[in-house]
């Protein structure tokens, strides 16, 4: 498998594939982070609201993998904004890593501003070696803006919700606007987008699964995509995705699909 890889802002390259584990639990994350590994993938997404990163940690020691060549990322969770620099900490002590590839604010939490004290621990955490790439998850433009306007280190990275049924183009050509790269998270849609009829036509049409077709659909639009799955085949399924090419005509019936409902969260109603 040959999974590109994406050139940040800031000169850090990232694999554009990654293994998400939200809610895997901690009786299969060992597994299923060694299993990826095993794979191919090099790039694992977890967060401290994970409770998994011990899990990572120990499975990235077991694979025996050199750290140049692992890319981990890693959040900040929510409660956490006003003391980023020791909440960063707990996670390298978990991780049992000496820096994090891209650490990210989780959530903006419009009820406060501790997001800002919090970006600031983070780039001098970036200059003292414990983080290579600082970014942001779940910001809008007007969070992404504040944040710019400090006038500091712009985001290499805004990892947001993005799949068929939600496509959040504005948002991605205003990361596009600022250099920022878009990292789709729950890209499968949490499961359910490979259940569309007009999905499986495509796939059944180029001889691939559903859920290839739309990983394969990010790629072609240059998002970086972090699928989860805990099952062994769909962690390979999801990886076998370099060997094909949607047309255009593939490409603007996927496009079609949106229908502006989040299945997450909006980051508005998160505090
Ligand atoms: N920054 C944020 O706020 C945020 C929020 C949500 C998610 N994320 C990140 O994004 C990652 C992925 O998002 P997600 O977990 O919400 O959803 P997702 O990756 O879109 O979908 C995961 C679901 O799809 C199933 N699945 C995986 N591969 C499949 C395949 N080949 N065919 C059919 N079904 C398949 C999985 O089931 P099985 O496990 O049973 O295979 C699981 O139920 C997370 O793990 C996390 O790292 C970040």
């Amino acid at each position: 498998m040959s999974i590109p890889l994406i050139t940040l802002n800031d000169g850090h390259q990232i694999p554009q594939l990654g293994l998400g584990v939200w809610q895997v639990r901690s009786n299969s994350i060992v597994p299923t982070v060694l299993t990826a590994l095993e794979a191919g993938y090099r790039h694992i997404d977890t967060a401290a609201a994970y409770y998994n990163e011990e899990g990572v940690g120990r499975a990235l020691k077991q694979s025996g993998i050199a750290r140049d060549e692992l890319f981990i990322t890693t959040k900040l969770d929510n409660s956490d904004q006003g003391r980023a620099r020791a909440a960063l900490e707990d996670s390298l002590t978990k991780l049992g890593l000496d820096y994090i590839d891209l650490y990210l604010i989780h959530w903006p939490v419009p009820s406060s501003r501790d997001r800002l004290k919090a970006w600031k621990a983070m780039e001098q955490a970036q200059v003292e070696g414990l983080i290579r790439s600082i970014g942001v998850s779940n910001f809008t433009p007007r969070y992404l803006t504040e944040i710019i306007n400090l006038g500091g280190t712009v985001p290499a990275v805004n990892q947001i919700e993005y799949h068929p049924t939600f496509q959040q183009t504005q948002l991605e050509d205003t990361n596009r606007y600022w250099g920022i790269a878009t990292e789709a998270y729950s890209p499968l849609g949490m499961g359910s987008a490979p259940q569309n009829e007009q999905i499986k036509q495509i796939a059944k049409r180029v001889n691939k699964t559903p859920a290839q077709v739309i990983l394969r659909w990010h790629l072609q639009a240059g998002r970086i995509i972090i699928p989860k799955s805990v099952r062994p085949s769909r962690i390979v399924e999801n990886s076998a995705i370099a060997d094909f090419t949607l047309t255009d005509s593939d490409i603007a019936a996927i496009n079609g699909l949106h229908t502006g409902n989040y299945l997450g969260w909006n980051p508005e109603a998160v505090n």
